[in-house]
């Protein structure tokens, strides 16, 4: 057990974003970061379509840190890719607080942060000063500011202050948070939207070769982050835009937070508004990602996200379609030991399935 699982109790004295900061100071300084546990690198994956390397398939979830402060800290405790940000072209405060709920019954999260982050100046400025590769695969979440007045312009700044320094870049067009920003999920919305990154990306390229030269280490995977509150139209509309417009993305992750409260909930803050993730979201987000890798696996990689806390639910989205994944709110609930937990069953779950590698179970309950 490490420092920061036994700092845990009293971390959850805290209010949950007060806690949160905390950690984010703790991490900085480096206090309750573990021996790198040999278990998180038993189950390698390389993801087809991206090229990208994983050490093991469990990746940190865009939203705990938002501003590239503790990336290299985080990849400590044993996960195989850590993705930071939601990133903004500016800064801005996000909502009022309170604004982030734990449903200690249900095992889950509330939030309506709104983008609170420090702007790409900083974010990038945070990862020039270290580099974020000599550790693990690192992936920067893109976004757009609340006040813009052109969403996609946002999302092109991003991917251009990005690409040199980011190993993978997401665009985040699923948080419930920014009034209108899921509206880009919508087929002409996402048509424009991926059009214009499209040309970011190339854009991106170019520029980076030219400034580089041969140091620069080539082409990044564009993901698209969607959301899970999607029925099967909006679905089928997400699927045939991305064989379009989004043939040069190297993938999807799903999903971000649901707007959904499920008739289950029992915890006295279920009436927040905002995105509920934990347990109550992992049925809803494994069911998406299972609909969209029955259409798409094999031609774009897939990332599962939502309501992970142990090996078997890693392992049920492998199955489901997924190359690799991402939590997030089990972190918060059950401290950072969880990810090592998570490595060191899944051998044996693969293991027991006849897979001898998580390659091979990818996708396995489509077939
Ligand atoms: C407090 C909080 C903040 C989040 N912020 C972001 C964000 O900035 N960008 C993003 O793409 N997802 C964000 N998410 C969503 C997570 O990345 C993830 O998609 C979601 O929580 C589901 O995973 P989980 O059930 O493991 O938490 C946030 C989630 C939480 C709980």
């Amino acid at each position: 057990m490490s420092l920061a699982d036994l700092a845990l109790p009293f971390v959850k004295a805290l209010s949950p974003e007060a806690a949160h900061e905390a950690t984010i100071k703790g991490l900085k300084l480096g206090i309750g970061l573990p021996k790198i546990n040999p278990a998180t690198w038993n189950t390698p994956i390389e993801l087809p379509r991206s090229g990208l390397t994983f050490y093991n398939p469990v990746g940190l979830a865009a939203g705990f840190d938002k501003n590239a402060d503790v990336h290299r800290q985080m990849a400590r405790f044993g996960f195989g890719f850590v993705e930071c940000g939601t990133v903004t072209p500016r800064p801005q405060p996000g909502n009022p607080k309170p604004r982030l709920f734990r449903l200690k019954e249900d095992q889950g999260v509330i939030n309506r942060m709104g983008f609170n982050n420090h702007g790409l100046d900083y974010f990038v400025r945070r990862l020039r000063r270290n580099p974020a590769n000599i550790t693990c695969p690192f992936g920067a979440n893109v976004g757009a500011n609340k006040t813009s007045d052109d969403f996609i312009a946002d999302y092109e700044a991003g991917i251009a202050a990005v690409y040199p320094i980011a190993t993978y870049i997401t665009i985040n067009i699923s948080s419930p948070n920014t009034p209108g920003l899921r509206g880009l999920q919508g087929k002409a919305a996402l048509e424009a939207l991926l059009n214009r990154c499209e040309n970011a990306q190339l854009q991106a390229q170019t520029a980076s070769e030219e400034t580089h030269g041969g140091d620069f280490d080539g082409w990044k995977p564009v993901f698209l982050k969607i959301a899970p509150d999607l029925d099967s139209e909006a679905i089928e509309d997400i699927v045939e835009t991305v064989r379009g417009a989004g043939h040069w993305l190297s993938g999807l992750i799903i999903s971000n937070t649901t707007i959904d409260r499920p008739g289950s909930l029992v915890s006295h803050h279920k009436g927040e508004s905002g995105g509920l993730s934990g347990a109550p979201l992992m049925t809803k987000s494994t069911r998406v990602l299972k609909e969209i890798a029955s259409e798409l696996l094999g031609e774009f990689d897939l990332i599962g996200c939502g309501g992970i806390f142990s090996g078997a639910d890693a392992y049920a989205k492998i199955r489901s379609g997924a190359h690799a994944v991402q939590l997030y709110s089990a972190l918060s609930i059950h401290g950072p030991g969880l990810v090592a937990r998570i490595n060191e069953d899944l051998p044996s779950l693969l293991k027991a399935d006849g897979f001898s590698s998580v390659a091979e179970a990818v996708g396995a309950d489509l077939r």
